[in-house]
């Protein structure tokens, strides 16, 4: 009976676990606590995934990320509020604060209020441009929803993204080609900086454009445009130094029940339904540390001879030959998994002092359940010093790895070096020595033994 009740407690706490890396605790800022029922679908998916959610409005007193050094929530999602700023709980500086403690944030916008000033400020300090007025509205003549904005095209219709580029990871693009479309709804669109921990999901197809509906109302000059086609970012990520992730989406509407059920049509086509519903898990998951995180278990290097069994030895001497692996698993969604490189991307060792000696792709050498080793066999360089075994590995969408194992290089011991007996350059030389010395030894043997000549005949002789 006992075995039973522990059993059932391992499952409970295994199932209660079941959710992101890096903690369940979900803040919601909204307007208005009553507003979560718009969303109801998009959070009773993430109470499903695990995650206990507070909402709270920006007004709230007892609101506060930090307490004494420590986060109080692991996870923050702002949606549009009416207030202009979201007051002293709230500051910019507490935001950035909250992600250097490795919180992850994710932030939805709406065309229909005004920006707060505290999120315009957040995004200037991570390099993400929106309209200067803190609105803005984007809209596509040609990609919109004949459904529901026949009239103002404001409901862009988008195809799921492609990845980035090939070789990184495809958190964002469904698994095969779907009829599907993402809404976008009165959105806001922004721009990103060149930072390159800034990474765009979804972009305005080409012939978007934004405009300020209240100012610009009656025509749009060219000059004026905030931003045009594929530079406009409707949904885009930045994951800083320490790996605490930060989301934007630009339509907080896509996010609420309606676009997750809706039916869409783009003028001329038949009647689709949205990934919504999809893509905001995918987007809410990768921001709360469910995908995309990879974690390193363990290094190992050692020498590569016989009769070596050490692990992570304390110094190596130069031209020795030498193993290294390590281990990497990847977070998906509850549970620990192999990390496995993507195609057309590699994984690399560098060996370094100041500068790399040696930059070489590491190999898949072992997969086994929760975990992936790669390693690489190779000799080290002619020159001694402290060196590192250096892997930096920094992608997009994925948890940057920087792992650094310092090991000093000596230089051969003077018995250490080959002996001239086995080089064979050398014999010519050796057996100079020989020839020598037996020469010199016969030279020597025959003169003491040889008889002397008798002198003293032959002074006689000539006398
Ligand atoms: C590592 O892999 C890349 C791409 O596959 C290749 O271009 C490069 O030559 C490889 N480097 C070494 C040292 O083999």
């Amino acid at each position: 009976m006992k075995s039973v009740f522990t059993f059932l407690v391992l499952l409970l706490v295994a199932v209660v676990q079941a959710v992101s890396s890096t903690g369940s605790r979900l803040l919601v800022i909204l307007n208005d606590v009553d507003e979560k029922n718009d969303y109801s679908k998009f959070f009773g998916d993430l109470t499903k995934r695990g995650f206990e959610i507070t909402y709270e409005t920006p007004k709230s007193e007892s609101l506060s990320l930090i307490h004494l050094g420590e986060r109080t929530y692991d996870h923050v999602l702002v949606l549009p509020t009416k207030v202009k700023a979201l007051g002293p709980n709230l500051t910019p500086n507490i935001l950035v604060d909250f992600m250097n403690a490795h919180g992850n944030i994710l932030v939805a916008l709406s065309s229909e209020t005004t920006i707060s000033s505290s999120i315009t400020a957040l995004l200037a300090e991570l390099d993400i441009a929106v309209p200067a007025e803190r609105t803005g509205l984007v809209v596509d003549h040609f990609n919109y929803d004949a459904a529901s904005a026949s009239e103002k095209h404001d409901v862009l219709l988008l195809a799921p993204p492609a990845p980035l580029r090939p070789g990184v990871q495809t958190y964002f693009t469904p698994a095969e080609t779907i009829s599907e479309l993402i809404a976008f709804p009165r959105g806001v669109g922004h721009t990103l900086g060149q930072g390159p921990l800034l990474n765009p999901v979804l972009r305005a197809p080409s012939t978007a454009y934004s405009y300020d509906p209240k100012e610009q109302a009656d025509g749009v000059d060219p000059q004026d445009l905030f931003a045009v086609g594929a530079q406009l970012g409707l949904v885009s990520t930045m994951q800083s130094r320490n790996s605490a992730r930060f989301a934007i989406v630009g339509s907080a509407e896509m996010l609420t029940d309606k676009w997750f059920d809706a039916k869409v049509k783009k003028i001329g086509d038949k009647e689709v339904a949205t990934w919504n519903r999809e893509f905001a898990k995918r987007v809410s998951g990768w921001t709360f540390q469910e995908i995309g995180v990879l974690r390193v278990n363990s290094i190992e290097h050692r020498l590569n001879e016989a009769g070596a069994t050490e692990t992570n030895p304390k110094g190596y001497r130069i031209k020795n030959d030498v193993t290294y692996t390590i281990s990497l698993s990847e977070y998906s969604w509850n549970k620990w998994t192999p990390y496995l490189v993507p195609d057309g991307d590699e994984l690399q060792l560098e060996f370094t002092m100041l500068s790399p000696f040696h930059r070489l792709n590491l190999s898949r050498a072992k997969i086994t359940g929760q975990a992936c080793t790669y390693s690489v066999a190779f000799k080290l360089p002619d020159q001694h010093g402290i060196f590192n075994f250096m892997v930096n590995y920094k992608r997009p969408f994925l948890t940057n790895i920087e792992e650094k194992n310092t090991v000093p290089v000596r230089h051969m011991a003077h018995n250490e070096w080959v002996r001239p007996f086995d080089i064979p350059a050398a014999w010519p030389w050796i057996g100079g020595i020989g020839a020598t010395v037996v020469g010199f030894v016969a030279f020597s043997a025959l003169f003491l033994y040889s008889k002397p000549t008798d002198l003293k005949g032959e002074t006689k002789k000539k006398q």
